[in-house]
């Protein structure tokens, strides 16, 4: 399977500007259980660095960009988060990084799960021996 899975999120234009809809089970591809957002990211800060053992997620810069990693121990791959109509999904059991943040980037981030530090793997040796 690819590890690269990019959702294009429908979106209304008109003079007025542009409007993005999101449904659950629909554009995003699980009930959504959770959002949350990064901002105000400081410079050469990096985030992630873990893979979680079930959640699903798709993650979207609303504003500015940012560069994801992803790597499922087979491939490990590298793109700017750049578009707020592109969402990325991360699946389980995918390694994940950000890194580069712009001083103006929210990235949002829907989850198919309620917040459990137990589904992290938060070590890289003990991610790669999971995947074995
Ligand atoms: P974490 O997922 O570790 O983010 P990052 O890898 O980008 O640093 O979350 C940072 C902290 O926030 C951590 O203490 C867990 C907490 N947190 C919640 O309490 N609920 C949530 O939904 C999320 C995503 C994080």
């Amino acid at each position: 399977m690819s590890l690269l899975k990019w959702v294009d999120f429908p979106h209304i234009g008109d003079a007025r500007g542009s409007l993005v809809i999101l449904e659950g089970s629909k554009t995003i591809p699980f009930e959504m259980k959770r959002a949350y957002y990064i901002f105000g990211t400081q410079e050469s800060v990096a985030r992630g660095f873990h893979a979680h053992r079930q959640l699903q997620q798709v993650a979207v810069c609303v504003s500015g960009r940012c560069r994801m990693i992803l790597d499922d121990g087979k491939q490990r791959i590298d793109e700017w988060l750049d578009s707020p109509t592109k969402g990325l999904i991360i699946d389980a059991m995918v390694w994940h990084e950000m890194h580069d943040f712009s001083p103006d980037c929210v990235l949002l981030v829907f989850a198919s799960e309620h917040y459990d530090e137990g589904d992290y793997i938060r070590d890289y040796e003990d991610f790669t021996a999971h995947i074995k």
